[in-house]
């Protein structure tokens, strides 16, 4: 086996453990200080840009310090970076269009519409030219977002054609509102197969994931077959996809899709569902390592995470309590009283989350519930934080 050094673009601290306990030598390319760096890890703090020759000035310093065999993706705004860092430092190679294809909203649903994926009507804002064309091509509600971003940051609802004049369209994608239930659906891509898949459930949208989601036949197979579909058309051929289904009376739509792992603790669910470590099996796709994927979910979790709202926490209620009980396997606090919080910008803003694990989906549900009654958090909340929710 040839030896392995990895550069690590978007930090997650799930890669670092299972590079660490693979003993692979890895750098780390972040674009903020890391609040719990690794030790003895060499990190750069540097933007990531999104153009060949900016990524080409930014590697440097690891051109310098490699050769890196694998250039791995945590999150989202570092995909396209990865993908030129690969050409860049003489990495295993991603196909670009791809990536673009599965970080731009718009590539993705031109590229996807050829192929006939079912999805929601949308339109390209660039070529929208009064703003209540949206409305009238669209119907309302109308949301508006930015091509590129994640976590519903930036993301507008658009009711009217007054309400429209205010939302910026340009470099923006605007879509006709579904009003439906979502899941999506995590695959572990090796050498072009479809290794292991998961249908995660959002329970209560931004809040709570559960893995597996309880779908019934044939649902769940017409998620995975629409999945399949899209990995197929975009032709990913390695790494983790994220991607989001609306479920609606008309069946199941393609919402988008990532190829970089989830957010919202779903790594961490579907490690306790199907009990196996799913950041090992991510970094094992992304490095061609051989992995055995299980089968089958011997457990139902879910992760709820931690949001208040703007305003000062005065006191944090039942913690000891919710740790207490069996089901609940983690519960992290990452704020305590005094701390200021910021009105949650994007699903990735959180101060904590809990991790439960229950036989069947009964018993998960109520430990969840405990776990949101017993759990609260006292607020001060300033005119400013009410105004900005
Ligand atoms: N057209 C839409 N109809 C209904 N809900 C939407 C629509 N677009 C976005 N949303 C809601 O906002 C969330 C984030 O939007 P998404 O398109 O997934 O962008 P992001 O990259 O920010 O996650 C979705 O999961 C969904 O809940
Ligand atoms: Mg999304």
């Amino acid at each position: 086996m040839t030896e392995r050094r990895v550069l690590v673009v978007g930090w997650r601290a799930g890669i670092g453990r299972a590079l660490e306990s693979l003993g692979i030598p890895f750098a780390i390319w972040h674009r903020a200080p890391l609040k719990n760096p690794p030790a003895g890890v060499h990190i750069e703090v540097a933007p990531f840009p999104s153009t060949s020759k900016t990524v080409r000035d930014h590697a440097q310093p690891f051109v310098e310090r490699g050769p890196f065999t694998h250039v791995i993706a945590g999150t989202e705004d570092a995909v396209v970076t990865a993908s030129y860092a690969r050409r860049e430092l003489g990495a295993r190679r991603s196909k670009h269009t791809t990536v673009r294809r599965c970080h731009d909203k718009l590539f993705m649903k031109d590229a996807l519409t050829k192929h006939g994926v079912p999805m929601t009507p949308y339109v390209d804002g660039n070529t929208v030219r009064a703003p209540s064309d949206v409305i009238d091509v669209l119907g309302a509600p109308v949301v508006v977002k930015d091509r590129t971003a994640s976590g519903g940051r930036g993301m507008e609802l658009v009711h009217t054609s007054e309400e429209a004049a205010h939302s910026p369209l340009k470099r923006r994608i605007a879509e006709r509102f579904v009003d439906a239930p979502e899941v999506s659906i995590e695959s572990f891509v090796a050498r072009g197969e479809v290794r292991f898949e998961n249908v995660t459930e959002y329970l209560q949208k931004k809040h709570v994931n559960g893995v597996p989601a309880a779908l019934p036949e044939p649902l769940r197979t017409r998620c995975l077959e629409l999945s399949r579909r899209v990995i197929a058309a975009l032709r990913i051929e390695w790494g983790i996809t994220h991607l989001e289904v609306y479920l609606t009376s008309e069946g199941p739509l393609f919402g988008e899709v990532a190829l970089r792992p989830p957010g919202g603790y779903i790594m961490e669910a579907m490690g306790l569902a199907y009990d196996f470590d799913a950041w090992m099996a991510f970094v094992s796709v992304e490095l061609d390592l051989e992995f055995a994927f299980p089968t089958e979910a011997p457990y139902r979790a879910a992760a709820v995470v931690l949001h208040p709202g703007a305003g000062t926490v005065t006191a944090i209620h039942g913690e000891a309590e919710v740790a207490a009980d069996p089901n609940v396997k983690r519960l992290r606090l990452k704020v305590a009283p005094g701390d200021a919080i910021d009105p949650r910008a994007g699903v990735g803003a959180d101060v904590g989350y809990a991790l439960i694990r229950a036989p069947d989906r009964l018993a998960l549900l109520e430990s969840i519930g405990r776990t949101q009654k017993t759990l609260v958090f006292e607020m001060a909340r300033g005119q400013d934080d009410r105004a900005r929710g």
